[in-house]
Formats: structure tokens, sequence, C-alpha cells
């Protein structure tokens, strides 16, 4: 695992979405995992401002969806991602994925979901931000080191980090629709985003901490090609 360390969110974002853009000019990146929430929005912004004709013709998979929110509730994953990622990056609609967090069979949903990414070849670079629980997509502590594509439980920590982007915590979602941790390890590299202070738990337990599904970030210690890119404030928890 590879630990950077840089000033600010600004610095992780113009890092991040030039080590994309690289890679996707390089023919080496055709296929981008993306996250949603607060951590990966400077690296779309970077994307944006790098406005690659590589990057246009990238796909897409997102990590995870709410349960139950309809598709055009502006904080719906289907949404964020529309707006976030699709539209700044300029890519192709019908080459974005996100979860369906409606299915009436939410179980062939998922299976779906998981075989759509296999026959687009895989993902060769999946973002990831970390969640104050450990979380990785909605992966929640105990989610299994060997999971795929399921619904999960939120916890109510989660919920409460959440509700800043809803009226009130009754409103945020109790399930989600995320890839599994075997999923997201079967990306063939990773990239991990966070910054500020509020991050340091957490970064420090999946950098350094034992490996243990009480903190499923911890699994990426075991990722071949890892990369963790942290602010200052968010390493402070970092031997
Ligand atoms: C989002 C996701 C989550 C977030 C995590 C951190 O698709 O899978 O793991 O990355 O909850 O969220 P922020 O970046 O908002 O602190």
């Amino acid at each position: 695992m590879q630990v950077i360390v840089l000033p600010d969110a600004d610095a992780v974002g113009t890092y991040a979405g030039d080590l994309i853009a690289d890679r996707a000019e390089a023919g080496t990146l055709s296929v981008l995992g993306v996250a949603t929430g607060s951590s990966p929005l400077p690296v779309y912004e970077a994307l944006e401002r790098r406005a690659s004709p590589a990057v246009r013709g990238l796909t897409a998979f997102a990590l995870d969806e709410y349960v139950g929110l309809p598709i055009d509730h502006p904080e719906s994953y289907h949404a964020v991602i529309e707006r976030e990622v699709t539209v700044r990056l300029g890519l192709d609609p019908a080459r974005v994925h996100v979860p369906d967090g409606l299915a009436d069979d939410i179980e062939a949903a998922a299976a779906a979901y998981e075989r759509a990414i296999v026959d687009a070849g895989g993902v060769d670079l999946q973002i990831l931000g970390i969640g104050s629980t450990g979380h990785i997509g909605f992966n929640e502590p105990t989610s299994s080191f060997a999971s795929r594509t399921r619904i999960k439980t939120l916890t109510p920590e989660t919920r409460r980090d959440n509700a800043r982007f809803f009226p009130s915590l009754d409103d945020v979602p109790l399930h989600c629709v995320t890839q599994g941790l075997g999923t997201i390890m079967d990306a063939r590299s990773v990239l991990l985003v966070a910054f500020g202070a509020g991050k340091a738990d957490a970064v420090a337990a999946a950098v350094e901490g034992p490996l243990t599904s009480m903190c499923p970030g911890s699994i990426l210690q075991m990722h071949p090609n890892a990369t963790v890119l942290v602010d200052e404030a968010a390493a402070a928890g970092l031997t």
C-alpha cells in the first residue's frame, strides 16, 4: 500500500485527477470505479479542469446506491453520479452504471451488476472514500471480506454522517445496495482519498491497524495496488 500525504484537499484532488487522466490517456484505464460523498469531489473537479478526451471515453461503475430513494431524488446516487461525474467529466450516460436500489428483486439486480462489471472487463481503477466507521463502499463493520454486491443496513453513525445531505436524519435511507469488499478488491488498482481531521482515525485504522472486518477499509492492506491519498489532517493518526 502506498500512502501519499499532500497539504490539502485541492492537492489531493489534483494529484488524483492527473493520475486518472494520465492513465486514461496512456490507455491503461478504461473502466473507472466511482464513489459518491464529499471526498471524491475535488478529484472530479480536477478531472473536469483537465478536460481530457480520453476521460470522456471512460466507462464508470458506482460503488453504491440507497434503497428506496427515487432516482430523480437529488441525493440518490444515480442523481449524484449524473451531476458530479457524468456531466462534469462529459461521460456517455450509457456507459455510466449505478446499482439499482429500486429493483423488486434486489438480489438479482445485484448479481446483474456484478456481471456487468465483469462484462466490461473489470474495474481498472476504483476511487474510494472512507467512512468514519471505516466503511468503504457501504460495507459497514462486520462486512465479510469476501462479500459481493448486496443489500446492507447503514449504521446509525453513517446515517448521522450523511444526514447533512438530507432535510433531517429521518430522511436518510436505512438500507443501501453496495459493491462488496470482494468486488472492490477485484479492481486492478484502488485509490482511496480522504481529507480532514474527521477521517484521521479511520485512515489510521485502515492503513496501520489490524486486518479486521471491524474496519472494512483495512482489507486494502491486502490489495496489490492500493494508493491512499490523504491531506495532512487526515494523516494525523499515522505513525
Ligand atoms: C460513497 C461511499 C462511501 C463514502 C464514505 C465517505 O459512494 O461508498 O464509502 O466514500 O462514506 O463519505 P464522504 O466522502 O462524504 O466523507
